[in-house]
């Protein structure tokens, strides 16, 4: 492979949305930011530079990171933020992976304006699975705010409320034509009748898991977290924050009209307030006559998409992806498990400090846990601290395997709702084979939680809904084709198992991709040690590692 140079400048500026300028934290002035190109095999090396007040952190999401965890980029847990005029280095090697995914800031809620795609071609020579496309297209979802989101998050976290919600959607930056003064700002796919074109399909939001539609056209979903998959067509795509998904299009030969709306609008089913607004972008047809085909926006049709709570046709669209499992693709699924984990992933609450009035539940704080364990961020990172063997006063290593006190999980909510606070790891020996049945709980209402891993893809091998039953699940998981992910949505009410090897030395994070879950604490990290061989060690540090 080739390496790849890239030079972020974390720069303030000024961008109209819905008639209002704002100053945003930007990459080189670019909102979204640039898109990183490279092939399977390349080498890519980013220079961030903070030009900003605030802290910094990129992450590389869906990036294995084979033995380069010191580029992985969650604050606090691989390294500590890049300061107002410093300067970090990321460097490490695209491996075994093809696709779309994409880079985020991973700190507060940066990533708001802070996020771009990554593009990984396959290797010089080597082709897709699937017909050439015309031509490829990134199209990221994104959450437009009027107000600061800092201070969004900020002010919940001292009230303990929920924050305020987004106040549109956008599609590669853009709300379009269904918000108010905003039809300037559309986001438009070019297209020539006949063709085939690539979707690389993006969910950049906060908060809220999207539908996705092009009125009048079928998608062919071919690919899922830069792992392809066995094709599958679809008019509505479900799409999680953190989850990346290509699809074709193929193009009308005789198309009757020139303009198709393409919109997306969320799923959801937590409570509370949430945006429940539609982002709409024009599909346009280059036809040779132009005929007056160009109809006013507002006689478009709107694609059908489901009802917001529509968990049914979620459920029955994720089963949908299945790993190629073939010969030049092959799914290496751990067949036999190391270690088991059950983890129950959802809300809760925390008591409201003395002298204080709390807007979450009955007068406390919202929270979010795994296992009743809500996640503070230690002071200094994680790695940083694993590696150079400090972890006392930082962190603990007794994350508990299973809830200490098991309960029906998708019943009527307990009485005590409280989680407990804790900087606590699970350690993994190298290579070890892990199952982790991730639980919704129902404790402050059933809601689906996108749960993603870092350094890692996993094998989703079952879901279902109800309480995961350790009996009658197991031998229903598929050990066959299951597909292999960065993210994966835990069924509201309902569970999820993965399973995958711990073949990367470091410290990894696991958190829900809802921001305001993760800002609540529902995360969690993992130490996979180092194996005995000199190419299964986490190296030192690099020079520049950011100091907290
Ligand atoms: Cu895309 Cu830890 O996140």
């Amino acid at each position: 492979g080739t390496t790849r140079h890239y030079k972020f400048n974390i720069q303030l500026h000024n961008v109209t949305r819905l008639c209002k300028t704002k100053s945003i934290i930007t990459v080189n002035g670019k909102f979204p930011g640039p898109r990183i190109v490279a092939r399977e095999g390349d080498r890519v090396v980013i220079k961030v530079v903070n030009n900003v007040s605030n802290n910094v952190s990129i992450h590389w999401h869906g990036i294995r990171q084979l033995q380069s965890g010191w580029a992985d980029g969650p604050a606090y847990v691989t390294q500590c933020p890049i300061q107002s005029g410093q300067s970090y280095v990321y460097n490490f090697t695209i491996i075994g992976q093809r696709g779309t995914l994409f880079w985020h800031a991973h700190i507060s809620w940066l990533r708001a304006t802070l996020y771009g795609p990554i593009v990984i071609l396959p290797k010089k020579n080597a082709s897709y699975p699937f017909p050439k496309p015309h031509k490829e297209v990134p199209v990221i979802f994104g959450e437009w705010w009027n107000a600061d989101t800092e201070a969004v998050i900020s002010q919940a976290l001292q009230t303990g409320g929920g924050p305020n919600v987004s106040d549109a959607y956008t599609i590669n930056g853009l709300p379009g034509p269904l918000y108010n003064c905003s039809a300037n700002e559309t986001f438009k796919l070019k297209v020539k009748p006949g063709k085939t074109y690539l979707l690389r399909l993006i969910n950049a939001a906060l908060n809220d898991e999207l539908f996705f539609s092009i009125s009048n056209h079928t998608l062919t979903v071919v690919e899922a977290d830069a792992i392809y998959i066995k094709p599958f067509e679809t008019d509505i795509l479900v799409i999680a924050p953190g989850q990346t998904t290509n699809v074709l299009l193929r193009t009308k030969p005789n198309p009757t009209n020139s303009t198709f709306l393409m919109a997306a609008r969320p799923y959801f089913t937590g409570q509370g307030t949430f945006d429940n607004t539609t982002v709409a972008g024009i599909l346009e047809y280059k036809l040779p006559s132009q005929k007056a085909l160009d109809a006013p926006i507002n006689s478009l049709q709107i694609p059908t998409l489901p009802p917001i709570n529509a968990t049914s046709f979620v459920a029955n669209f994720s089963s949908k992806f299945r790993s190629l499992a073939n010969a030049r693709f092959p799914a290496n699924v751990p067949q036999t498990v190391d270690k088991k984990f059950f983890f129950t992933v959802g809300l809760g609450s925390s008591p409201c400090p003395k002298n204080q009035t709390c807007q979450g539940p009955n007068g406390t704080k919202f929270a979010a846990s795994v296992n009743n364990i809500s996640f503070t961020n230690p002071t200094t990172a994680l790695l940083q601290a694993y590696f150079s063997r400090r972890s006392n006063g930082v962190y603990n290593t007794d994350f508990p395997s299973f809830p200490l006190m098991p309960f029906n999980y998708t019943g009527t909510p307990p009485n005590n709702t409280g989680v407990a606070n804790g900087t606590k790891l699970v350690v993994l020996p190298f290579n070890s084979t892990v199952e982790v049945v991730l639980q919704d709980t129902s404790i402050l209402g059933a809601e689906s939680h996108p749960l993603h891993l870092h350094g890692y893809n996993f094998f989703v091998v079952g879901q279902g809904f109800g309480n995961f039953d350790p009996q009658k699940d197991p031998p229903n998981f598929n050990l066959v084709d299951p597909v292999e992910r960065n993210t994966i949505g835990v069924p509201s009410g309902g569970w999820a198992a993965i399973r995958f090897r711990a073949d990367n030395p470091g410290v990894w994070f696991m958190h829900c991709h809802f921001e305001v879950h993760l800002s609540w604490g529902l995360k969690m990290a993992w130490i996979v040690l180092d194996g005995k061989l000199p190419n299964q060690k986490l190296p030192p540090p690099p020079s520049d590692l950011p100091k907290c």
